[in-house]
């Protein structure tokens, strides 16, 4: 045989080969956990002394933007609307002590874990929603998905505090220091600049209006569980989540902004699984 022919064969064999690991690998793969479909959320509105009454989302994120100077995001977040209903309703709303939520700021004491922003919309579902965890959760979730994956900031105030237009970012991630560090990526600015504050400051002002849409609909009872799907996610959680044999790991956060798939785990991981006991 020449050389040429055997090389051609070895090619051959090297691409069937290839082709048959693929066909093999795919044989492996579990059936996915199934794709969550936007559905509709209904609850009954329960009897509560912290009822929610419909604001504009434009004010209050005017509102979360000027309030960010004084106890920066988390409160800034949840004084937004609830100093709204303290001026239409008076008590409870106007002994609310807000100053406790300023721990929040930079991912709770400077942590960099939970933005501020979101961990004060959080809060909000928490104090109007406080009798059913599951729609607590399912708003969470909503709320957060929404963040991750949303370019932000896009509010522009009335009147800036910094003449500053910052531009926007997706954060991937929930966290203050990755939304926080992956914008200082994209802008090049520090972390201690005032572009960085006007940044969050704006920031806060984009989650104000987010959640204040939000709690509209649920005061209308029109909220729609859309973009709670994450398919990475999903196939992750397949195997490793609770009904997957690992059960190793909870969670509904992008995996991806901290686990970058090894190459043994690309190949080996589905097999390996096949052959794993059920639980
Ligand atoms: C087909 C099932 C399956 C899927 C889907 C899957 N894994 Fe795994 N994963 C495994 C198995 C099996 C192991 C090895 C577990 C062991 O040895 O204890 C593993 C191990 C891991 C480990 C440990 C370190 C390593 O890399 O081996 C991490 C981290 C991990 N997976 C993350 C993920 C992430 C993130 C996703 C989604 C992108 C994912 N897995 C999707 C089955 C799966
Ligand atoms: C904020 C960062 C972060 C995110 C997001 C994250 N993880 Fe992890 N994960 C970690 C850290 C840190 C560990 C501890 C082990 C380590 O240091 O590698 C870990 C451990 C794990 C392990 C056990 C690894 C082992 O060696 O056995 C699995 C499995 C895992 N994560 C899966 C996931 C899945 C699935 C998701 C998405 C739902 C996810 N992780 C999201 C940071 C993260």
């Amino acid at each position: 045989m020449n050389r040429r022919k055997a090389m051609t064969i070895a090619a051959g064999a090297i691409a069937a080969g290839g082709a048959g690991i693929i066909t093999l690998m795919n044989a492996f793969k579990p059936k996915y956990l199934p794709e969550e479909k936007p559905e509709k959320l209904e609850y009954e509105k329960p009897e509560s002394d912290w009822m929610y009454d419909p604001l504009d989302p434009a004010v209050t994120a005017q509102l979360a933007y000027n309030y960010y100077s004084s106890g920066s995001c988390m409160y800034a977040t949840f004084k937004s609307v609830v100093s709204q209903l303290a001026d239409k309703f008076g008590e409870p709303f106007a002994s609310f002590p807000f100053h406790m939520l300023k721990y929040g700021h930079g991912g709770i004491g400077g942590f960099g874990t939970t933005c501020g922003a979101l961990n004060g919309g959080a809060a909000l579902i928490g104090l109007f929603f406080a009798h059913n965890k599951k729609i607590q959760d399912s708003l969470i979730t909503g709320l957060f998905k929404w963040y991750e994956n949303t370019q932000l900031p896009e509010f522009r105030p009335q009147k800036s505090i910094l003449d500053f237009t910052p531009p926007s970012s997706i954060s991937y991630s929930t966290l203050c220091h990755a939304s926080n560090s992956n914008w200082v990526k994209a802008s090049g600015f520090k972390i201690t600049s005032d572009e960085r504050k006007e940044r969050c400051r704006r920031l806060t002002g984009d989650v104000a209006a987010h959640i204040t849409t939000v709690l509209n609909d649920c005061y209308h009872n029109t909220y729609i569980t859309n973009g709670h799907d994450n398919e990475t996610v999903r196939k992750c959680m397949t195997c490793h989540g609770n009904q997957g044999k690992l059960s190793n790991t909870g969670g509904m956060m992008s995996c991806n902004s901290c686990h970058t798939e090894s190459l043994g785990h690309k190949l080996f991981s589905d097999a390996h699984y096949r052959l794993m006991k059920d639980n």
